[in-house]
């Protein structure tokens, strides 16, 4: 026995403090080192999101050019990479292709890694801002056999990813600008969610003093669930089950079921108890990329009566389930041809820059311990062992 806090999920208990990301889940508020995720949304990009996050403070232009660069300069993945590559089934999800690969790039910089230093430190993060989307792209193409694209460097982070995604030797990859746009918006409202299951595995396994990039595969696992993650293609292949808004009502009705075991997928969360910041704009972009595109995507239909109808249900309103930041997101994924099992990969791309900023903050606390939950023990108390003849 022992005399601890019963606290299962973590709901009532802090566990480290930070200085990187708000949230008031009451009022919808989310602030990335105090400015308002709206504001950053409309105003900001990914990469200055990412410096923001792990630096602080927004880049004047000299500091966001010298940032770009080195970012740029390390998005090459090593030729070795491909060896690994090679080695998985060709239909693996690239989400365990992630968590490998991710974790394999410990190999890569164990012996020139020194915790102690602070420009080390730095340079694992940026190393892995740079080349998680490499990794992800190559992921995508070894699961459809195509060869690996390098990364065109003197495109932009979004650019540079989707071209690496989609781009075919000799054919000039021709992307409407509300691609990059409505991508670069995704990566923002996914950059980071302060103590979310992958920041909070990252930080555990970096209290153990492990290398960064094994922290940050860790975290690609976490991601990967339905409950966190892997919502956004959980969503949409519930959408498609679904199939038609006649269908919605009996879709709403076994989610209230608790024996069916179905959840809608992309609503409810932790925090948000009335609504997610997130999904009022990820919703608006919806829209935009699906007109501005010419997309007519029955799953949309689909998506706002789901959404109309369990916001009017007693069910949903009772428990404040509200939709999160996931449950418009695969449609824009869709709608740009990003297939399906890469969506949680998206979100892993976004999130690594939330990932590094906690754990260069974690390495710089003076108050950071390994982190070591206790428990509530229910087991055995103490007898006797017997002997296999006698059981
Ligand atoms: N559909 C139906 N019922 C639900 C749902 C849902 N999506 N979410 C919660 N509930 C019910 C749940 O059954 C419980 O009911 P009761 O009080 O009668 O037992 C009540 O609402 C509270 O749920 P909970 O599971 O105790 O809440 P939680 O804070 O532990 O879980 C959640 C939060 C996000 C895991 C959960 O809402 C869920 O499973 N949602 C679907 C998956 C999803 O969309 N996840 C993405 C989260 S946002 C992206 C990210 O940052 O990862």
């Amino acid at each position: 026995t022992g005399c601890f806090t019963y606290d299962p999920g973590f709901t009532a208990t802090a566990a480290c403090k930070s200085a990187i990301t708000y949230i008031d889940g009451d009022a919808g508020v989310l602030l990335y080192r105090g400015y308002p995720i709206e504001q950053l949304a409309n105003q900001s990009s990914f990469l200055e999101v990412a410096y923001l996050l792990m630096n602080g403070e927004l880049p004047n232009k000299t500091q966001f050019d010298a940032f770009d660069h080195e970012v740029a300069h390390h998005t090459m993945m090593h030729e070795a990479f491909k060896n690994f590559l090679g080695g998985f089934r060709h239909d693996a999800h690239p989400m365990a292709m992630m968590v490998g690969m991710v974790g394999s790039m410990a190999s890569f910089y164990h012996n020139t890694l020194d915790l102690e230093d602070p420009e080390q430190r730095r340079l694992a993060a940026i190393r892995l801002i740079a080349k998680v989307p490499t990794i992800a792209a190559a992921c995508h193409r070894y699961s459809i056999g195509w060869p690996v694209r390098f990364p065109r460097n003197n495109l932009e982070y979004v650019d540079r990813f989707l071209h690496m995604m989609f781009e075919v030797p000799s054919e000039p990859l021709e992307l409407p600008p509300v691609a990059a746009k409505a991508l670069d918006l995704l990566f923002i409202l996914h950059a980071d969610h302060e103590q979310n299951a992958s920041t909070s595995t990252v930080r555990l396994v970096g209290s153990t003093g492990a290398n960064p990039y094994a922290c940050v595969a860790a975290g690609v696992a976490a991601l990967w669930g339905p409950a966190h993650g892997g919502a956004n293609e959980a969503v949409l292949k519930m959408l498609a089950e679904i199939g038609d808004v006649k269908n919605v009502q009996s879709a709403v009705d076994k989610a209230k079921d608790k024996e069916s075991g179905f959840r809608l997928m992309g609503f409810g969360h932790r925090v948000y108890k009335n609504f997610d910041p997130r999904a009022k704009i990820i919703r608006e972009m919806c829209h935009q990329v699906l007109n501005e595109l010419g997309v007519n995507d029955p799953l949309l239909d689909v998506a706002m009566k789901l959404e109309e109808a369990a916001l009017k249900d007693d069910y949903f309103v009772q428990r404040k389930l509200y939709p999160n930041v996931d449950f418009y997101s695969g449609i824009i994924y869709k709608a740009l041809k990003i297939p399906t099992e890469m969506f949680t990969v998206m979100f892993a791309i976004a999130r690594t820059a939330g990932w590094v900023a906690h754990w260069l903050e974690q390495q710089e606390d003076p108050e950071a311990k390994i982190g070591r939950p206790r428990q509530i023990y229910t087991g055995y108390d103490k007898r006797e062992y017997v002997g296999v003849d006698k059981r």
